[in-house]
């Protein structure tokens, strides 16, 4: 089969790999109809995540047909569509019971590399390192899909792949940064990061009741879209200087609610510190650059909440973490527990509460994936959202 695969930073190619096999009793075989490109896979892109081997197949947000089941599959059965979630989880454990899925203790089979970088591991996650669990991804053909009776979920007759694609990362994970920012009624949230991620952050923010919502990116078609579909307020950060912005916007005191959904590869805004990161990443000091984490601690209002969508990697320098510390704030953070949001997702894509596809600005065949990573990384040609279509485009 075909399959998008990292060859080094900024080398993505479209190779010619084995078909996946059923290798647990509880695994599925999925023919990818729609898979997309997110921004933690530009981590990839950029280099930036260790434990990469050449032709590691990357992608974590994809859907197709069910075309093979293990004995164990109850959930499905051939010809079922599903959307599968980037987070793979056992059901059974500690975490799993929790439904803390994207911390599952058991799915992760290099847990002992993992262990050693952060004291423990956290759920296997698709085509993201061999740290993650070396799981290939779902740019591809078709995907082996382990854990079925616990992850995907089924799509309704009738619905498109588009409406329902992002239920695989992006919806969830804006839904689960706008809860973990632990929104009161009327709240003022500040949203950094006009991408997927942020737009679903926006849309998420006023489902949990924000009064306010003010969005913060430096690309003037993203800022665009959380204005136009996520009816935020916005603040260019490459014009304007966004502390101050925010406080004259709040009277002084703050967005109760910051949302951090750029991570770790903050571009410049008005601040120096940015060409600082840049500088100590180049040479292995830093791992991330923190930029937006440290203007969102400085920003957050007394005793307001920080979440964190946004992937960091390792190392972070310079948290004013006793401004932090001082003014009472709260962090909360993570890979999605997308399996924890699916049923209530799906049920608001199929009540027409909302519509997903509205981030999508690319569509394109599986074999352009190269050329497609640049220009979402790049943000050219106003791209937001790419999926990627392995039968072709349609
Ligand atoms: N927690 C999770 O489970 C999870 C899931 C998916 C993605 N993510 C992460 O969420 C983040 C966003 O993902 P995405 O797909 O939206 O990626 P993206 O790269 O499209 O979006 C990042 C946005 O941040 C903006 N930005 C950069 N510097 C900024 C600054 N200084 N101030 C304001 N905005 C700035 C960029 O212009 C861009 O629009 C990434 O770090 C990604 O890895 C996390
Ligand atoms: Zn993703
Ligand atoms: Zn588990």
């Amino acid at each position: 089969m075909k399959a998008v695969c990292w060859h080094g930073k900024e080398d993505m190619r479209v190779d010619t790999v084995p078909d996946p096999q059923i290798l647990n009793p509880d695994d599925i075989i999925v023919k990818i109809t729609s898979t997309a490109i997110c921004g933690s896979d530009l981590h990839l892109y950029g280099g930036f995540m260790p434990t990469m081997e050449a032709g590691d197949i990357v992608g974590h947000e994809p859907m197709g047909e069910v075309v093979e089941l293990g004995s164990a599959v109850t959930k499905f059965k051939v010809g079922d569509r599903v959307v599968v979630p980037f987070t793979i989880a056992c059901g059974e454990c500690f975490f799993c019971k929790k439904t803390l899925y994207s911390l599952c203790d058991t799915t992760n089979p290099n847990y002992e590399m993992a262990r050693k970088a952060m004291g423990q591991s956290p759920a296997g996650l698709f085509g993201y390192s061999h740290l993650m669990g070396a799981f290939p991804g779902g740019q591809a053909e078709y995907l082996r899909v382990p854990k079925a009776n616990v992850g995907p979920i089924k799509v309704p007759d009738g619905i498109p792949d588009e409406k329902v694609l992002f239920l695989s990362d992006i919806f969830p994970t804006g839904y689960m940064a706008a809860e973990n920012a632990e929104i009161e009624p009327g709240d003022t949230v500040a949203v950094w990061g006009c991408g997927p991620v942020g737009q679903f952050s926006i849309q998420s923010a006023w489902m949990f009741g924000a009064g306010r919502v003010i969005a913060i990116d430096l690309v003037p078609e993203r800022l665009q879209m959380a204005q136009q579909k996520g009816k935020a307020e916005i603040i260019n950060a490459d014009k304007e200087k966004v502390h101050e912005r925010l406080m004259e916007m709040t009277n002084g005191r703050g967005p109760d609610r910051c949302i951090e959904a750029v991570g770790t590869e903050a571009h410049v805004g008005t601040g120096i510190d940015t060409y600082l990161d840049r500088a100590k990443q180049a040479v292995m000091l830093e791992t991330d650059r923190p930029h937006v984490l440290r203007q969102a601690i400085m920003c957050c209002r007394k005793g307001g909440t920080i979440s964190v969508p946004g992937v960091y990697i390792s190392m972070v320098d310079k948290i004013p973490f006793g401004a932090a510390m001082n003014k009472g704030l709260t962090f909360k953070m993570g890979q999605t527990h997308v399996q924890r949001y699916l049923p209530t997702l799906m049920q608001k894509i199929v009540d027409g509460e909302i519509d997903p596809s509205f981030v999508i600005t690319h569509r394109a065949p599986l074999q352009v994936a190269p050329e497609m990573y640049k220009t979402f990384r790049d943000k050219k040609d106003g791209c937001i959202k790419v999926v990627l279509k392995p039968g072709g485009v349609v």
